[in-house]
């Protein structure tokens, strides 16, 4: 599924499903930080007028969840806790060496946020299917399919920008590197954990 060359361990959700409010708030980040990666694109690449329209939508979209997220955890009679240290995407954004033309970072930038957008997803999926909270299952299939346009729409981006070959070659070299990451994950109840 999208890409990913390595599925996460199904038991990750019963460590979930037992801390539902930590996962919440650390939820809610994931989307405060969609949302800021899609207002820092614009600002760091304002020649890409098409870039910009979409991620105008998607920053309102991502806040759009995270208002959603919030007001589940004040359904549940919790507040927001602090944000939280996301190991996953900090060790992601290793990948591609610093510098390079212009556009060479911004594809670097498009194919990271891809990424992050497919294993959200993916996450996202399981809770769906697995959670036994029916409410909330549903809660994360609505979420699903809109992190899975946003995996798309990234990808189209970076092969519409960048040259498509090299953009093919790094995309599979980034997925290959991803696998490696996430062999040492899914024991946390964070999102990417
Ligand atoms: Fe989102
Ligand atoms: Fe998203």
């Amino acid at each position: 599924m999208l890409g990913l060359k390595l599925p996460t361990d199904p038991r990750w959700v019963n460590i979930v499903a037992k801390n539902i409010d930590e996962i919440l708030t650390d939820h809610a980040y994931c989307e405060q930080k969609a949302a800021s990666t899609a207002i820092s694109l614009i600002v760091s690449f304002p020649e890409y007028p098409e870039l910009i329209e979409e991620m105008v939508a998607l920053s309102r979209e991502e806040m759009g969840h995270f208002k959603m997220v919030h007001d589940l955890i004040r359904e549940r009679g919790q507040t927001l806790g602090r944000d939280r240290k996301d190991e996953y995407v900090l060790e992601l954004i290793k990948f591609f060496p610093k510098g390079g033309s212009r556009t060479t970072q911004l594809v670097h930038r498009l194919l990271y946020a891809a990424l992050i957008e497919a294993r959200s997803c993916e996450r996202f999926r399981l809770l769906s299917e697995e959670l036994e909270d029916k409410n909330l299952a549903e809660f994360y299939r609505k979420l699903m399919i809109s992190e899975a346009g946003h995996y798309t729409m990234f990808l189209k981006f970076a092969r519409k920008y960048g040259d498509l070959k090299e953009v093919n070659q790094k995309w599979d070299e980034l997925l290959q590197y991803e696998a490696q990451i996430m062999k040492g994950l899914g024991t946390k109840e964070t999102i990417h954990g």
